[in-house]
């Protein structure tokens, strides 16, 4: 899964998804383009490609609210996916508040009401890491899913201080992600079939092992997906290792 972030510009972006064809078969390839690209590339879809938002607006309908972006109309430009809860949004910036919580858990149920897959991320930072606090997070992070009880739907580790473009990010093991796979089991639904992502600075050079682990049935690349050359070489790895993940 490939999420492009607000890293290029709308012309930018819409020229990479077009360059993404070429993938494995085996591979369900999904990208989340920044949200102005997916009209044009809804219009012009003839790749292999399934498409994801990144966000959407809290509101659920029609009406008086300037500047939302809604859920309904993503998938009609041909959504199946939606990312919720990244830390990015979750994180405060300057005098904007983070997304909480109890609005991750009202956009999860957006998404099920509009028949849109979410793609939950979820994830502690450095200092909750060392302080001992992974479990604690993981649980309150993933409380929407016990409340609401999707039938389907994908669940991304993406550990804070393993996302690329914190600083002195560094990669989270192979062993580490696998811990937290088996750990989850016990927090979501018995009931419920998900996919389990792992993400935090994927590239070409590691992917293959992330992949390689029964734990993990995809992975969710940020910044090494928005440049052809590592796309490139993303794709000559995913030759070598044919699998079903995404
Ligand atoms: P990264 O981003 O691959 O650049 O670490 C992953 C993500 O934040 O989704």
């Amino acid at each position: 899964m490939l999420n492009l972030k607000s890293y290029k510009s709308v012309s930018e972006s819409i020229d990479l998804v077009k360059y993404m064809g070429g993938f494995p078969a085996e591979y369900e390839i999904v990208v989340a383009p920044p949200l102005l690209s997916l009209y044009s590339l809804s219009i012009n879809q003839k790749m292999n490609l399934h498409l994801c938002a990144q966000n959407f607006s809290p509101v659920a309908d029609y009406g008086a609210h300037t500047g939302s972006v809604l859920i309904k109309d993503l998938k009609s430009l041909g959504c199946e996916y939606s990312v919720i809860g990244h830390s990015e949004v979750r994180r405060p910036n300057g005098d904007m508040p983070g997304e909480t919580d109890a609005l991750i858990s009202h956009k999860l149920e957006l998404c099920i009401k509009n028949n849109v897959i979410p793609v939950l991320c979820f994830g502690e930072t450095f200092e909750e890491k060392s302080g001992g606090n992974t479990e604690n997070v993981v649980r309150k992070q993933l409380s929407a899913v016990n409340k609401i009880k999707p039938d389907y739907m994908v669940l991304a580790y993406e550990p804070v201080w393993a996302i690329s473009s914190n600083k002195g990010s560094s990669n989270c093991k192979v062993g580490y992600v696998e811990h937290i796979a088996s750990l989850i089991t016990d927090i979501v639904p018995k009931s419920m079939k998900y996919k389990f992502l792992y993400g935090g600075s994927v590239d070409s050079k590691n992917i293959s092992e992330y992949l390689s682990s029964s734990y993990i049935d995809g992975v969710l690349i940020g910044k090494a997906s928005t440049e052809k050359e590592s796309l490139e070489s993303i794709k000559k790895e995913l030759k070598a290792i044919p699998t079903n993940k995404m």
